[in-house]
């Protein structure tokens, strides 16, 4: 497939030069199927959905509707009660942390997270755990930034039934490392813990089957997989979703309200309090679709490996610099580079590159203690989509090494 051709954000020049985009781990670009939805809904259904009878709220509650299923089919949850649309990673975390701790968290217990979250993965479970009384447990990741599933099961026998949730990354945003999460929900079970998916960066990068992966809680974002920015979902399974409470309180979540009690509306509303993003949530059908289309394209797939190997051996060409994340199998890393190069200050690097028309994340990728873990507190990183070229990562590099030499 002719995959640029579809996303018009990619013809941009800046400062003059073409536009080179290694920035998708923090927010991917927008195919034109994903635009002109967007489009079409803001003239032809902009109506408040679930609640008017009228012809704009009934096709814009259709389209959101579709919206849902499109997700469900992704990532084969059982049903659409399982399918919560949350405004994104953060919120959808933020919901567990809230109303799972709150159901089953009691004072004393842990919860158990990795090294290599990020702080939407962190600091949720840290406010959860002060207002339960309970205690966060991290599971350290090796020097090669990589998660034992032999130290989980250490940790989760040890704890003797106190620990009552595993939250860890699908793939890290700082080390592009796919962690063995299959293996890490059969250890979980297990001893009887429940597990929620970080899939921020995971559901861009692999197939995801909530199905077969049997992980309890999976959450991403729709802009990191060329959806709006604003939606994000949660993947829970029935049972809990049914026991937990309500997260917010509001419209739609409601079955029936009088000023003595409140009923709750059935799954998936009742997670789903107050006018929704529904132009962005619609937007996730043709944005997984489109997903969907480059993960089956072989010679799309087949470059991402050739652009991640091209990566990892040039820029470990050049003196100082550090690649974080190095897995032993090169299959369980993905094209996404976070590093830091001696004598030269990554903020620097940086705005050096964007003159050159490359567009790279630098600072502490919301992840300070996985940073702090390697001496730092500041890195740059490039991180690729199928719709990167192997010409931008060879003027990638030859640009950056200009850029060092600038520095040092
Ligand atoms: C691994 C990971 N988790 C969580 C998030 C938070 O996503 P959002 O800001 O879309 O809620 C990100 C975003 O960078 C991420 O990479």
């Amino acid at each position: 497939m002719d995959v640029r051709t579809h996303f018009p954000a990619l013809d941009r020049q800046v400062y003059g030069k073409p536009l080179i985009y290694f920035d998708n781990a923090a927010t991917a670009q927008r195919p034109d199927t994903v635009l002109a939805l967007q489009q079409r809904l803001c003239v032809e259904a902009n109506g408040n959905i679930h609640r008017a009878v009228h012809k704009l709220s009934a096709d814009a509650t259709d389209f959101y509707e579709a919206g849902r299923e499109a997700v469900r089919r992704y990532l084969n949850a059982p049903g659409r009660e399982n399918v919560i649309f949350t405004s994104g990673t953060t919120a959808a975390i933020n919901l567990v942390a809230t109303c799972f701790t709150a159901r089953y968290v009691a004072p004393g217990d842990r919860i158990l997270i990795s090294e290599a979250e990020h702080h939407s993965n962190l600091v949720p479970w840290q406010l959860a755990c002060e207002r339960a009384g309970a205690k966060l447990e991290v599971l350290p990741v090796d020097e090669a930034g990589e998660l034992s599933v032999a130290a989980l099961e250490a940790r989760l026998a040890a704890a003797e039934g106190r620990i009552k949730l595993v939250a860890v990354t699908h793939i890290s945003n700082v080390l592009g490392i796919v962690n063995p999460v299959q293996e890490i929900v059969a250890t979980a079970h297990r001893h009887g813990v429940p597990v929620l998916l970080d899939g921020a960066q995971g559901i861009v990068h692999e197939p995801v089957d909530v199905q077969a992966l049997d992980c309890d809680f999976y959450a991403f974002s729709g802009h990191k997989v060329y959806a709006p920015t604003g939606i994000g979902v949660l993947y829970g399974k029935t049972r809990y979703l049914n026991e937990m409470p309500p997260y917010m309180g509001g419209g739609e979540m409601i079955d029936q309200v009088t000023f003595e009690k409140t009923t709750y509306a059935p799954l998936p509303l009742k997670f789903e309090a107050g006018t929704q993003n529904y132009v962005a949530a619609a937007c996730m059908a043709p944005a997984l679709e489109m997903a969907r289309q480059m993960a089956e394209d072989a010679a799309l797939q087949a470059n991402l490996d050739a652009m991640r190997d091209y990566l990892l051996e040039e820029l470990g060409r050049i003196e100082g610099l550090r690649i974080y994340g190095t897995p032993r199998e090169a299959a369980h890393k993905i094209p996404l580079f976070s590093f830091t190069v001696e004598g030269a200050f990554p903020s620097d690097l940086a705005q050096i590159l964007d003159k050159m028309g490359i567009a790279l994340r630098s600072g502490h990728m919301c992840a300070e203690p996985l940073l702090r873990r390697y001496g730092q507190t500041s890195m740059l990183r490039a991180s690729l989509a199928p719709y990167n070229t192997m010409a931008e990562c060879e003027t990638f590099v030859k640009s950056l090494r200009r850029a060092v030499d600038m520095l040092r």
